[in-house]
């Protein structure tokens, strides 16, 4: 299996490194627009081979799309990331034209890839290259639910003094202030937790996940990278060894949840053909109108891109 990772930054380097380091995929191919840097970074990563003992070939290439030629899967992380005080859609502009010209470099290249969309702001560019990659958009979706999850797993576990692995949660929405964690759907190995915990700590766990990248920017000056690169590398993950996962994925509805035209977290089954199924959960009225609510901030950040004409 072959693997490319656009954006040899933060993210996009420590994706690399975990495919590798999993032995995800036997031939990896980091590529960043910045002279050396994606090379150099694969050679690291390569030379870290004999120490951990993995044997994923991972090289790198300054902007030579030649060299991602017939991958598998791709991930996409090339982009700006967000720095203090910017929010995720001033990044709009910018990274939409990045992820267009990476799109096009890539279908070109690798007609038949797997399209994993990391590069933010996220349900937006997942769109943007769903538009340029002009082919089924099961194989074009983007990464948001499973590190977000994974920030609420990881406040629970620590409030429970249990481990992060027994916690098993879904979260829907957009990848921004109004994602709807559902305590309704999360349980502590069985448990429904809402039987262990109080309504109100249960409401500041979800407050500080839905501001949880946040968080993250304050304290770095720059946005997150372990829990992103590795999220996207567990998605690369399902669809590579086709385990038929299932995670919260930024996914084009068409029709589910009462919602069309529009990427959104949603819970889905990835496997060797992308998304392999949407699955809809049966809402509460609550959670129905949160879902709602998710979906407008994200349409009108999508129809902030058709109005800025940089799609094909
Ligand atoms: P970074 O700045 O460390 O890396 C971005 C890399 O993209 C740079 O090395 C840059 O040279 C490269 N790049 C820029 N234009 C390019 C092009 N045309 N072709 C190839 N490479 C190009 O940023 P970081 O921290 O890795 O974040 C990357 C993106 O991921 C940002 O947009 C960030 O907001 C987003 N992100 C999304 C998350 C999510 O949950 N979806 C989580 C964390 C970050
Ligand atoms: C995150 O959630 C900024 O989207 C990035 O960490």
């Amino acid at each position: 299996m072959k693997v490319t990772v656009v954006g040899a930054g933060n993210v996009g380097a420590t994706c690399a490194d975990v495919l590798a380091q999993r032995e995800i995929a036997n031939e990896i191919v980091l590529l960043d627009i910045k002279e050396g840097f994606a090379e150099g970074k694969a050679l690291d990563i390569w030379q870290k081979a004999p120490i951990n003992l993995y044997d994923s070939r991972t090289i790198g290439s300054t902007n030579d799309y030649s060299k991602t030629a017939n991958s598998d899967v791709v991930v996409i992380t090339s982009g700006l990331p967000r720095k203090p005080g910017m929010s995720r859609d001033d990044l709009i502009a910018t990274n939409a034209g990045i992820v267009k010209t990476v799109t096009e470099n890539i279908i070109q290249h690798s007609p038949n890839a797997i399209i994993v969309i990391v590069s933010n702001p996220l349900d937006v560019m997942t769109y943007c290259a769903y538009l340029n990659a002009k082919v089924d958009s099961s194989k074009v979706f983007g990464m948001a639910g499973v590190l977000d999850t994974a920030r609420y797993r990881a406040f629970l576990a620590e409030e429970l003094n249990v481990s992060p692995k027994d916690i098993q949660a879904v979260l829907m929405g957009g990848h921004g202030d109004t994602m709807v964690p559902l305590p309704r759907y999360t349980t502590v190995a069985g448990i429904p937790v809402t039987e262990l915990i109080s309504p109100e700590k249960l409401d500041e766990i979800i407050e500080r996940t839905k501001f949880g990248g946040g968080e993250i920017v304050k304290l770095l000056g720059t946005s997150a990278w372990y829990a992103p690169g590795a999220a996207a590398a567990q998605m690369v993950e399902a669809i590579v060894r086709d385990q038929k996962r299932i995670f919260p994925v930024c996914a084009w509805l068409n029709g589910e949840y009462g919602l069309k035209d529009i990427y959104l977290g949603v819970p889905v089954v990835l496997g060797k053909n992308g998304i392999e199924k949407i699955i809809e959960l049966q809402l509460n009225t609550e959670e129905k109108a949160l879902l709602d609510e998710s979906a407008k901030a994200v349409k009108s950040v999508m129809d902030v891109l058709d109005n800025m004409n940089v799609n094909a």
